[in-house]
């Protein structure tokens, strides 16, 4: 064929010259550029015209119209440190889970009104791309009450500032708040969200609503706050057996929370909510602990026939916890047991779960994978290697830094002729002090009886001219103050331990001083408060403070202890045993790891190798009353003496 031939051809019959025909080639590969582009910014417009997400039409869970059973566990972000993020999850996958699930805690998202945080350890966009990395689906529990022993059941204490707050009901004052955090929140998990693309199948409304049950309008608030935020994937409630009548909401699959098999409430639920999916969304694979308890276990001998049978009997499962992780920081919640004394939880979030606090695979693990498997047709993943654990030789104390020295290191301290609840003084952009120890002070001329009339939340240790006197808690309301002449500072540090997280007592978790406080029947009056939240900042300014001092022969208390660690090679975990000490706080290389305790059950602090570095690391102890000059370490955890979950 020669050129010219070529010059004038047909295209569906219509004769085009040669530049008719470039200029339809170029408009047809300009097409298909901008589709191919298109469809990578838009991946969801693409995608929802291919996806069925996650259904609940019949007795079974469909995605994409295949069958599919809900194998997941529990692992928070939070608790996790981001480093070890990929090895748990990857040890979620290797167990034979399909399904991760997920709290969010608003009050780590929002520390101040109207100041978000979605970064490194609180980058939860990025934890949801991991789980998708690795295949694993999501179910997305945002609260935003979310419970789960977390300080307040996730929700900010800045909320409390508002004396009429009712929290968890539709008064204008939570909602507002609510809506403003789902605002941040929602938009950043929508594009994760199975139809567009994303890992998330189901997203929770609320948590076990019906055993708070303070107001009929609130679940359907918080349902259409996700759905007008564009959650379109399929919504769940969660509720424990007392709470199944009253925490549905319309719209929504319910599903259930429990421990030992319960087959009434299973036969109830399918009563309620016949030919739907049953989902035991919190199977607890064990329990958490209390200061001054013992350490929960829950046997496998007990659990692994449970999870068979709920296999056989055809129901989905979440592991609550797959993998607890730790309360770090001061971010513990309470148990309200009996009036009026709560009982703080513990540092560790252990919970006997398959995967231990640090990582490691325990016989729970071992026979779930086993189990599981059997629901796998392919083999499944190895299972990933062990993080070393190491010893590390004691170190001794060098340094020594007394509370009433670091004072000037913290923000200027606040003159009130009242007492002033942490929630309400004007620290932090006003919002108020959440966490940590609160110092108040005023002048006494006289001893006498003081009596705590039950406002100091939760415990105070009491001092005159920095003496100490005693301690004022729930169970000690009266102490005496000895005689002295003139005039003498009287002071109360007080310890938020940890707001209750369940029951109908959240509104009343102010802490600090919340009321009077009488001496010989008359109320103390004038008071200098410090506010001793001993946030990252804070601890900086500790670290490079010039007031530390060697350590004398006996050293006052309150006080910092500061020691350094030496590591030489690769940083591996390791716990930390204090068992010389009385009770207090541990910083590691400016990070708080938590709250420790002489009472137990714990005994031993988790460090994760990633927050130790080669070389020199620095340790700070936070005492209230007793040292014996050194800290330990140790390559496995000490969670005390243990007792049979009931
Ligand atoms: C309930 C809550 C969880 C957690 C468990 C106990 O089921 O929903 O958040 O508090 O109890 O660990």
């Amino acid at each position: 064929m020669s050129f010219s031939s070529m010059e004038h051809s047909s295209v569906l019959g219509v004769r085009l010259s040669l530049k008719q025909r470039y200029f339809l080639l170029i408009l047809i590969a300009a097409a298909v550029i901008i589709t191919y582009q298109f469809s990578r910014s838009h991946p969801e417009v693409v995608r929802m015209h291919r996806v069925e997400g996650l259904r609940a039409d019949s007795s079974q869970f469909t995605l994409e119209k295949r069958p599919l059973r809900i194998l997941g566990g529990s692992v928070h972000y939070f608790r996790v440190p981001r480093a070890y993020w990929e090895d748990r999850l990857l040890k979620m996958k290797a167990c034979g889970l399909n399904t991760l699930t997920t709290y969010v805690p608003w009050n780590l998202h929002e520390p101040e009104r109207g100041r978000f945080d979605f970064e490194d350890q609180l980058d939860l966009e990025a934890y949801l791309r991991l789980a998708a990395s690795l295949g694993l689906w999501v179910i997305l529990r945002p609260g935003p009450y979310i419970c789960a022993e977390w300080d307040l059941g996730g929700l900010p204490s800045w909320l409390l500032r508002d004396e009429k707050m009712k929290l968890r009901t539709t008064y204008s004052g939570f909602t507002d708040a609510a809506s403003s955090f789902f605002d941040q929140l929602i938009r950043r998990v929508v594009p994760l969200q199975y139809s567009q693309g994303g890992p998330i199948i189901a997203v929770q409304v609320e948590n076990e609503y019906g055993s708070y049950a303070e107001d009929d309008k609130y679940m359907p608030f918080i349902k259409e706050a996700l759905l007008s935020r564009g959650i379109t994937e399929l919504l769940l409630t969660s509720d424990n057996r007392n709470g199944l009548k009253l925490g549905a909401v319309k719209g929504a699959l319910e599903t259930l929370n429990f421990q030992k098999l319960d087959l009434d409430v299973i036969k109830y639920l399918d009563e309620i909510q016949p030919q739907k999916p049953k989902m035991v969304m919190e199977y607890w694979s064990g329990w958490f602990d209390l200061w001054g308890g013992l350490h929960h276990v829950y046997t496998s001998e007990d659990m692994i026939p449970v999870v068979t049978e709920i296999l056989k009997l055809d129901l989905s499962i979440n592991l609550y916890m797959f993998h607890g992780g730790t309360n770090f920081g001061f971010m513990n919640g309470a148990l309200a047991v009996g009036i009026p004394a709560p009982k703080p939880v513990i540092t560790s979030y252990d919970y006997d779960a398959p995967l231990s606090e640090a990582g490691d695979y325990t016989t729970k693990y071992h026979l779930l994978r086993n189990l599981f498997s059997r629901y796998h047709t392919q083999p499944l993943p190895e299972l990933p290697a062990l993080r070393e654990k190491r010893a590390y030789l004691p170190v001794i104390i060098q340094q020594h830094l007394s509370l009433w020295n670091s004072l000037h290191l913290t923000q200027k301290p606040l003159k009130s002729e009242k007492p002033l609840n942490m929630e309400n003084l004007p620290v932090n952009n006003n919002n108020g002090q959440s966490y940590g120890y609160t110092l108040y002070e005023t002048t006494i001329t006289g001893g006498g009886l003081l009596n705590s009339k039950n406002n100091i939340k939760d415990r105070a240790l009491v001092f005159v001219d920095k003496q100490f006197v005693g301690v004022l808690d729930y169970n000690v309301q009266e102490l005496a103050v000895p005689d002295g002449k003139g005039r003498r500072t009287l002071s109360f540090l007080v310890e938020n331990c940890g707001r209750v997280n369940y029951g109908k007592t959240l509104d009343e978790q102010r802490k600090g001083l919340v009321g009077d406080i009488e001496l010989n029947a008359h109320v103390l009056r004038g008071f200098t408060i410090h506010s001793l939240e001993m946030k990252p900042s804070f601890v900086n300014r500790l670290e490079t403070s010039g007031h530390w001092a060697s350590v004398p022969q006996r050293p006052s208390f309150p006080a910092f202890f500061l020691a350094r660690l030496y590591v030489n090679s690769s940083p591996k975990d390791t716990f930390i045993k204090l068992p010389g000490w009385s009770k207090g706080v541990v910083f590691l290389n400016g990070k708080n790891l938590g709250r420790y305790w002489s009472v137990g059950p714990q005994q031993t602090l988790y460090v994760p190798g990633p927050w130790l570095h080669r070389g020199d690391n620095q340790v700070i102890v936070f005492e209230e009353q007793e040292t014996d000059g050194k800290i330990q370490f140790t390559s496995s955890p000490d969670y005390g003496m243990t007792v049979d979950v009931q």
